[in-house]
């Protein structure tokens, strides 16, 4: 039951999954739920109520976490859902899962390891700082913090874990998805405790726009809904696709983006003198907030973009992370648009700009500078 630290001396050993990491299918839109719902309806041959319950879709990086007689055995990532890898020894490093659990019972459950906002934008700004690539999103940072070699660097970023599937539930005389999640939270599961109960499309309905704006307050990314049925007597009759399970659908929220124009780059000196690119942008309303400027991170990202003023460009926010210029709309450019030069000098003590030796950003690197 302790927390071992340390660097894994090679990469991780595979390992095959027992029962396979399915994936869901994904709908866009009500009427596509509709037909989930008749499909069930259908196969399961039943006039019977159909009980679903509403979830949120973590935006994540999917894991399995193996106990034996109580003790946390083993975490394997998804893979390619038949064999994922071994990451063991930084799942260890996640507070909220527990190495022991409440029962000496053995099992498998399933979750999502994710990266809360408030820390992803701490690390983004401290690697901004640094000169080093940003992560685009918490979902990469997760993951490429779960596949770091060293197990200290995945206790320091504040990973966390909510679970939401528990393997084979059937054999410890559970009958409905319900039940599970209260069973797995007893054990001293972490969950997101988002589990609503519906039988008609109407309340759905509704429930999916609320989280479709509640989601936004929430300290995670979500990137849809997942609908599961309830009642696990329907499963065997409902079975499987070869990627996913008949009982349950993804509905996935669309993406929060607005058009804009780019007015002006200006150049923001950090703490460690690093020069960061920012997009002056026509202010916009995305997603309930007021949008004027967006960070560029730095020159490679401009260039791969083919980025220059008075382009209309797409921006994209997610939760409370700083707004991103995902695109140039190219069909609006009029050839009046101007080249981003990289600035020579730094914009705030003049003195002269150089790149690190194999590092990305631009830095000052007068100590006296006030910026610093
Ligand atoms: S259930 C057999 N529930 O979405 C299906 N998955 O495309 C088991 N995900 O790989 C998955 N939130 O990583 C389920 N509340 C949730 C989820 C969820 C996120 C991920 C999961 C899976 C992918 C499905």
């Amino acid at each position: 039951t302790e927390k071992i630290g340390g660097t894994a001396s090679s990469k991780f050993s595979k390992v095959r999954h027992k029962v396979p990491m399915l994936s869901l299918s994904n709908t866009y839109n009500i009427a596509e739920i509709e037909d989930f719902d008749k499909r069930v309806k259908k196969i399961i041959n039943s006039s019977q109520k159909i009980e679903y319950i509403l979830e949120l879709k973590l935006d994540g990086l999917s894991i399995s976490l193996i106990y034996e007689n109580g003790v946390l055995l083993k975490a394997v990532t998804r893979g390619d859902g038949q064999i994922g890898e071994d990451v063991t020894d930084n799942i260890m490093e996640i507070e909220s899962i527990p190495k022991k659990l409440k029962n000496p019972i053995s099992l498998e459950v399933r979750g999502e390891i994710i990266l809360p906002i408030p820390n992803f934008n701490k690390i983004n700004e401290e690697r901004e700082e640094n000169g080093e690539e940003v992560f685009a999103n918490p979902r990469n940072a997760a993951s490429g913090t779960i596949r770091q070699l060293d197990s200290t660097i995945v206790s320091k970023r504040g990973l966390d874990c909510y679970l939401y599937y528990l393997v084979n539930a059937q054999n410890y005389g559970i009958k409905t998805h319900l039940e599970s999640i209260e069973f797995i939270e007893k054990l001293g599961f972490k969950t997101t405790g988002i589990f609503e109960e519906y039988s008609d499309f109407k309340t759905l309905e509704k429930s999916i726009e609320k989280w479709r704006i509640k989601r936004e307050k929430l300290n995670y990314e979500t990137d849809g809904l997942v609908i599961k049925i309830n009642n696990f007597d329907f499963y065997e009759t409902l079975g499987y696709t070869t990627k996913s399970p008949r009982w349950a659908i993804a509905y996935k929220f669309p993406a929060e983006q607005v058009k804009t124009r780019l007015l002006d780059v200006t150049f923001q000196v950090g703490r460690t003198g690093v020069v960061t690119p920012v997009a002056e942008l026509e202010a916009v309303n995305l997603s309930g907030s007021i949008v004027k400027r967006a960070s560029l991170h730095n020159f490679n990202e401009i260039r791969r973009k083919n980025i220059k003023i008075g382009d209309n460009v797409i921006v994209e926010k997610a939760a409370e992370i700083i707004p991103q210029v995902v695109n140039v709309v190219f069909d609006d450019r009029t050839g009046q648009e101007i080249e981003i030069q990289e600035p020579t000098n730094c914009p705030v003590c003049n003195s002269e700009l150089a790149h690190e030796e194999g590092l990305v950003a631009l830095k000052c690197h007068n100590p006296l500078c006030p910026e610093k």
